[in-house]
């Protein structure tokens, strides 16, 4: 494994664990240029010479497909699978990550690894000298995710210092477990509003604890709901983080309004708050508030591809 203190060239990206207020600065000012290509729907050359290896052994769209679109407008290439089961992980062999791992690493010169037991893309990064980055794991983190939500918030906000962000629904989710480490370094606070069991896990409380970040339990977005400057819908009832896969079912538990925003509510929350969410949604978000000015979720989305392009080139010794 690469150490991982960051400012990122050559090492792994598994956890935001360690990465400073400078390092989240420094993605910041490298997506803000990759975002004049993406704007601008070109390509360039940074990265003409390497090759992105992804490896999901579980579903995604935005992950995927972003990290695959940021590598090719940096003009590298990718390969790599979207399902084991085309592999020999996911075959009779039932090949160990560590043996896949030894035979990626001879294929790209880094890999993005989504996994669907907790630690996997550290136990990966174990094996190998090729810089590793964590696409979520488990019910772990999604690191990457929480820095372009950082981004967006940055962005959208004109800061992070000193906002008011809700995390709205289930706590376990990976993305609501790394995002409010990056909040702490911007003396931000969290507000997690969740059913009863669905709080927090009382690990992320002692880390938070330990690295500073002010922060608030709740059971209502009502509870909060005037104080909020940014909402992050994380939806409940999703689907197990240990699957690869869960096929979709005609009767889906509806989400208890006490974990939806609507124009109703977003009409007594702070004139300038914003909806974020890592998406995909239930019915957290009714479609409603989608023409809403508030509403920064398809933002976000777009923003993930300068934000995964600077993070190749950073991890890559790339970045202009
Ligand atoms: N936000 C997110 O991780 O979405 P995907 O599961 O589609 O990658």
């Amino acid at each position: 494994m690469k150490d991982d203190m960051h400012a990122f060239s050559g090492k792994d990206l598994v956890t935001l664990k360690g990465v400073e207020r400078t390092d989240y600065e420094l993605v910041f000012q490298v997506a803000n240029e990759m975002d004049k290509i993406t704007k601008a729907r070109t390509l360039t050359d940074l990265l003409h010479d390497q090759v992105l290896g992804l490896m999901f052994f579980q579903v995604s769209t935005r992950t995927r497909i972003s990290f695959e679109s940021a590598m090719q407008r940096l003009g590298g290439r990718v390969v790599g699978f979207v399902d084991p089961k085309t592999t020999r992980a996911g075959d009779y062999y039932a090949e160990s990550l560590h043996d896949t791992i030894r035979m990626m690493e001879n294929y790209a010169d880094v890999l993005v690894i989504r996994y669907p037991q907790d630690g996997g893309p550290t136990e990966a990064a174990g094996y190998t000298d090729v810089p590793v980055i964590n696409a979520g794991d488990g019910y772990n983190e999604h690191p990457t995710q929480s820095m372009l939500d950082l981004y967006t918030i940055n962005r959208e906000k004109g800061c992070i210092e000193g906002l008011n962000v809700g995390f709205i629904g289930d706590m376990n989710i990976r993305g609501t477990h790394s995002l409010p480490l990056g909040l702490a370094q911007f003396n931000a606070k969290a507000y997690f509003v969740s059913p009863e069991n669905a709080k927090m896990p009382e690990k992320w409380l002692k880390e938070y604890d330990r690295i500073g970040l002010k922060y608030e339990e709740a059971s209502s977005i009502e509870d909060v709901l005037k104080d909020i400057d940014v909402f992050y819908m994380a939806g409940t009832n999703p689907p197990s983080f240990h699957a690869g896969r869960q096929e979709a079912i005609a009767d889906r538990p509806q989400t208890d309004p006490a974990y939806v925003i609507d124009p109703e509510k977003l009409s007594r929350a702070k004139p300038d708050a914003i909806v974020l969410s890592p998406l995909p949604r239930k019915d957290e978000i009714p479609t409603s508030v989608d023409p809403y000015g508030a509403a920064r979720y398809f933002v976000q989305a777009y923003n993930a591809v300068p934000v995964r392009m600077a993070l190749l080139a950073l991890i890559l010794g790339r970045a202009p």
